[in-house]
Parts: C-alpha cells; structure tokens; sequence
C-alpha cells in the first residue's frame, strides 16, 4: 500500500486534501488561472495574498524571493536553517503544506542483494547519461520484480528506441514485447536488438501499435504471453499513455504486475464527453470532483530543483517579462483576432537572438502574428510599454517560480489518482516508487502494483506458488 505522506494516516485524507489544495483560488490562479504571460493583462501580482507581495517587494530582488521558495521545498529540517527570515507567517503555512502534501521524491535506494542489471555496451553507448541511469535503474527494479514473482515476460509499452526492453531481454533473460506508437522508433528498436544479438519473436518481438487502452490490442497481448505470467512496464509513458496502460494492466488476465512512470502530463486528456477514459481516471478522485485544467497539468512538467534563481535580466527572465509586456501591449491595443487572443496562443517563432531587446522581440512576434510594425503597433508604444513595466520585472519572475512550486503537488494528485484506479480494479501492493535520482530525473515516480490472487484463477494461483 502506497504510503502517503508523513502526517497522512490513510490515502483518502490524503487525496482529499490534495484536491482542496488544488482547487483553492490561490492554487487555481497560480497553476494557470492567470498564465504568466497574462500576468500584466489580468495584474495577477495584485490577486496574490498582500502580506506575502509586500514581503518579496521588499527583498533586495525577485531572486531572493525565488531562491527563498525554491529552498523551501526541501524537506530535510537543516533546509529551514536557510529559510529567509521575516516570511509572513501565511506563507510559512502555504510552503508547509505543499511539503506535506507532496509525495516523496528521494531516490529508493534498493539493498546491495539485490542484483545491478548491466546495460549490453552495445545500447548503453547509444544512450546520454541520464537515459543510462534509468534504464539500469528501472531495469534493475523491473528484474527484481519479475524473479521474485515468478515472471518471465515483460510488455514494454511506449518503447521507443528499446533501451529498456532490449536491456531486459539482453541482461535479464526476460522475453519481451516492446510496443510503441511510431514505426520509426520500432525500427530503431528492431536495428539495436539486432546489434545486441537478440532474436525477433525469440527473445523480443516488436509490435508497431498506437495504444488507447482497447479490447483488441488486450487479446494481441494475452496471445503473446501463451499462458505465462507478464509485468506491464512503460519508462517515461506519456500524457494519457500511461493511463491507458494501467487499464490494458487490468484487462490482460496474463499481466499480474504493472510498472509504469509517466511523464509529459500537459498530454493527458481530460475527462470530458469525448474522453470519457480521460484524467482522473479513478473513481475516488472523479467522486471528489478533481479537476486539473490543461494549464496545471503542465505545472507538473517542471523540474523544481533545477530551477536556478534566474535574475530578471538573464535569457530566460527576460523571455517571460517581455512576453508579459508583449501580450499585455496587444491585448490593449486588441491587434489580434478573438481566436488567436483567447483560444490559441500563437507560436510566436521567438529565437535566442531576438531577447537582446524588447525592440528585436516585438518585431519578431509581430512579423509572426502577420502584424505590421509601425501600422499595428508602433516603436513608440513599444518604448513606452518596456518602461511602464520595467520596473515590475520581479512580479514575472516570482509568478513564475510560484507556478514551479505546485508542480510536485500536481504530480502527487496524478499519481495517486492511478494509484486509486489500481486499487480499485483489485490490484494490491500498489505503490508509488521514486525509482530514480529526482535532481538528473525528475519524472521518477513509478507507479507499481500486483494483482492479487484470485481464488478462482488456476493460472495466476499456481504461479503464485
Ligand atoms: C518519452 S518516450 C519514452 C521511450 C522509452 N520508453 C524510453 O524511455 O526511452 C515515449 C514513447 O512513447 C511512444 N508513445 C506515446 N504515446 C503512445 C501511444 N499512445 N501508443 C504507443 N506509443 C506511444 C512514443 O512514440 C515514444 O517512443
């Protein structure tokens, strides 16, 4: 059973306050209610608690407030020493709660008996360092499970270039189905198992299939197996994908574990008529009514601890508070159809090249919006917004970083939420593991579950034993 946080006697609190924190005014504005950009348009800084706004004004700059919050998230108690004195107590109370609601990041150190897995040099060459670390430790994970539970095949869903079905198949012994959407990545796939001297249909069988979670691929699966026990895994299932595993996980009498992490969660669709599998998936968290908006489910995209306090003048804070003076200048001006305003935001074709200036972004924007300088907007108006806003350069930076800050509450509301839905079908064991080192990974959590043993299945009851 997944253990929730410290403070948390059982999941149903545990979820219950994760879905109030989530749904306060506060949460919803920062998770994309007010967007950055729109900051200035809609003065998001003014709709933030006045203790809190008048404490960072007060900083000698943004970057305090931003290195202050960043440090925040940490857990271990030495971290408070580096708190920044004079918080306002609400805000101390806010940081709290999103330490405690946010699920445990620190990589799960596995005893030494447990045996490495080692990547064939063939594949780990073909790797960048992280992928490399993953894979050996997803892998490593993986194979403890299936020779500690008697399985012999792995399903590898979203497999793309086949790091890790090929590692298991090559290092572990484990015939594997490696799945993915993309006939290039399976033929990827299918050259580097070649290369790692592994037999098509023998030791992996590669299958191009682009996977919603149906019947029929179910059965494609459950004629594979022949009868033998088989663990679901995905490394970095995207958006939706991930869930629709978790289903097939439930539906393929042969899968009796399922080990999957997501990541790219702005992918995931929502529940809505014509998604009625979207998120949440399960029914505790449908029940409670949990409702993530597009725009904070790509909150839990970020990576805060790679976060670097950024002065407003670097690339990337200049980025933000140019696109906030820009959208705020066009907004005024109303130069850009209702659509193109509201509905979609525009690619605005931006290159590292155009932050050397307001003056060199705007004109880029504006030739990417089919909008003419001098007629729609002209230098003048350019000018005169970048020093109207100057001096609010800080309010972007410290938005922004506020947005960084729920990602890992949004990420635990995602990941409980297939905890649940395993839990709900009958699985147990069901948990959420942070498989890799969160600071190089930080889409580490696996979420993991076993089916229990049903009395009346002769199969699953005899590979039990
Ligand atoms: C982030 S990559 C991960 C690849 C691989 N597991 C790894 O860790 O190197 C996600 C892969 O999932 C595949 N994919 C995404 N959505 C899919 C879907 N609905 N069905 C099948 N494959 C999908 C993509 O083509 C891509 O190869």
């Amino acid at each position: 059973m997944v253990n929730p946080p410290s403070g948390y006697a059982d999941i149903h609190t545990y979820a219950k306050d994760l879905i109030a924190f989530l749904h306060e005014p506060l949460s919803v504005q920062i998770t994309g209610g007010i967007h950055v950009n729109d900051a200035f348009i809609y003065n998001a800084w003014s709709k933030l608690p006045a203790a809190w706004t008048k404490w960072w004004d007060s900083l000698p700059s943004p970057q305090h407030a931003q290195k202050d919050l960043i440090n925040s998230l940490r857990n271990e108690p030495s971290a408070r020493l580096d708190d920044l004195p004079g918080r306002p107590e609400s805000l101390q109370q806010w940081l709290q709660r999103i330490r405690t609601l946010s699920l445990e990041r620190e990589q799960l150190v596995l005893p030494a008996c447990i045996p490495e897995v080692r990547v064939p040099e063939v594949l780990a060459q073909k790797m960048v360092t992280k992928k490399l670390a993953e894979v050996k430790a997803g892998a490593r994970y993986i194979n403890h499970i299936c020779k500690t539970q008697n399985i012999t095949r792995v399903i590898d869903i979203g497999s793309g270039q086949g790091y890790l079905s090929l590692t298991l198949a090559a290092a572990c012994g484990l015939k594997v189905l490696a799945i993915d959407g993309s006939a290039s990545q399976i033929q990827g796939s299918k050259a580097a198992a070649r290369q790692a001297g592994l037999k098509e249909d023998e030791d992996v069988t590669h299958l191009v299939r682009y996977v919603t979670g149906t019947d029929e691929l179910a059965e494609e699966i459950s004629a594979w197996a022949q009868g033998e026990r088989c663990l679901l895994a995905g490394l970095h299932a995207c958006g939706s994908l991930s869930e629709h595993m978790l289903r097939l996980s439930t539906l393929v009498p042969e899968i009796s574990h399922a080990a999957v992490v997501g990541c790219c969660f702005n992918h995931i669709k929502p529940l809505s008529v014509s998604h009625p599998d979207g998120f949440p998936i399960s029914t505790f968290m449908r029940e409670n009514e949990l409702k993530l908006s597009p725009s904070a489910l790509v909150t839990g995209c970020q990576a805060p601890t790679n976060w670097p306090p950024q002065p407003p003048n670097s690339v990337f804070g200049r980025k933000a508070f140019y696109r906030a003076v820009l959208e705020k200048l066009l907004h005024d001006k109303q130069v850009l159809a209702l659509g193109q305003q509201q509905q979609q935001r525009p690619v605005w074709g931006i290159r590292t090249g155009d932050l050397a200036s307001f003056y060199a972004y705007t004109s880029r924007a504006l030739s990417s919006l089919n909008l003419t300088l001098g007629k729609d907007v002209t230098e003048e108006e350019i000018a005169g917004y970048e020093r109207r806003f100057e001096k609010r350069k800080g309010e972007i930076a410290v938005l922004q970083t506020l947005s960084v800050l729920l990602c890992r509450v949004v990420e635990s509301v995602i990941a409980i939420d297939r905890v649940m839905f395993l839990e709900e079908r009958g699985m147990e064991e069901v948990d959420v593991v942070p498989v890799f080192e969160y600071k190089e990974s930080p889409r580490n959590l696996m979420v993991v579950g076993r089916k229990k043993c049903r009395e009346n299945s002769i199969l699953e009851c005899w590979l039990e034993r």
